[in-house]
């Protein structure tokens, strides 16, 4: 499935790969990994956390520990944290270490997080690096990508932001009581995100279904800043069935 918009004049074409289970979509984003590290060991990767993208790092490191790839010179920059955190381990880079990067044994001096004290210096340290190659996205039940929540500006960089009750709400699994979900985030932009040269967005559930339809309905609003993808002329969205039903 392709869906194809006009934006300013220009036919953008967002493909869309429908699968059965979370283990296809594992399969085969991690192998888009794979193939770029293989290219270009040297790769600059944009990476999320959640529950969505965990499938996709396991089998991400069992193909790498199979094929023996050489990580030494990859770097890695995380689209966002929490602020005001009490505890550590509730924190993105505790989620990394222990989904990706200690397998892979990615040391912390190739990893990047933004931080409320550096801000723009994070966009400048992006593109010093020559840009991320391949990004990967979950998506918010609202719509947001990162911690780009509803109304946030498209032209916006790194910057820090007020999360909503509802992101907070949706995050709380994460928490041991929900009074500990914090409510501010540090975040990659959305400009930002829109110059990785290539980006693959991961949704499945029926909570993403409402946000899936209307990041693909053509429409380029805040109140999904997911559309912004459409401005983008390398993104593939990949759903299970769940997350797609509300596109038939
Ligand atoms: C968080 C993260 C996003 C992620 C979203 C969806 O808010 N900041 O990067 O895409 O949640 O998370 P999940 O994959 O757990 O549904």
């Amino acid at each position: 499935m392709t869906t194809i918009h006009e934006n300013k004049g220009i036919f953008i074409y967002m493909q869309v790969i429908i699968k059965r289970t979370t283990a296809e979509i594992a399969d085969l984003v991690s192998e888009k990994f794979v193939s770029l590290l293989e290219k270009k060991p040297k790769a600059v990767l944009g990476l999320a956390t959640g529950s969505t993208p965990i499938a996709t790092y396991e089998a991400l490191i069992n193909k790498i520990k199979a094929k023996n790839l050489p990580l030494e010179d990859v770097k890695t920059f995380n689209l966002d944290e929490y602020v005001g955190l009490e505890k550590e381990k509730y924190s993105y880079r505790t989620f990394m270490e222990e989904n990706l990067f200690s397998p892979l044994g990615i040391s912390s001096s190739q990893v990047h997080f933004p931080s409320e004290k550096t801000l723009s210096a994070y966009d400048e340290q992006i593109a010093a690096y020559g840009g991320i190659d391949l990004q990967i996205l979950g998506i918010g039940s609202n719509g947001h990508i990162a911690f780009n929540e509803p109304g946030t500006p498209f032209e916006s960089k790194t910057h820090v932001v007020k999360l909503e009750e509802s992101t907070r709400d949706d995050n709380a699994r994460f928490f041991d009581t929900p009074e500990e979900v914090p409510t501010h985030a540090v975040t990659m932009g959305l400009a930002t995100i829109l110059q990785a040269k290539e980006i693959v967005l991961i949704a499945t559930g029926t909570n993403k279904q409402e946000a899936v339809r209307q990041m693909l309905s053509g429409v380029n609003s805040l109140n999904c800043p997911a559309s912004i993808l459409n401005q983008h002329p390398h993104v593939t969205v990949y759903l299970d069935e769940e997350a797609a039903g509300k596109l038939y």
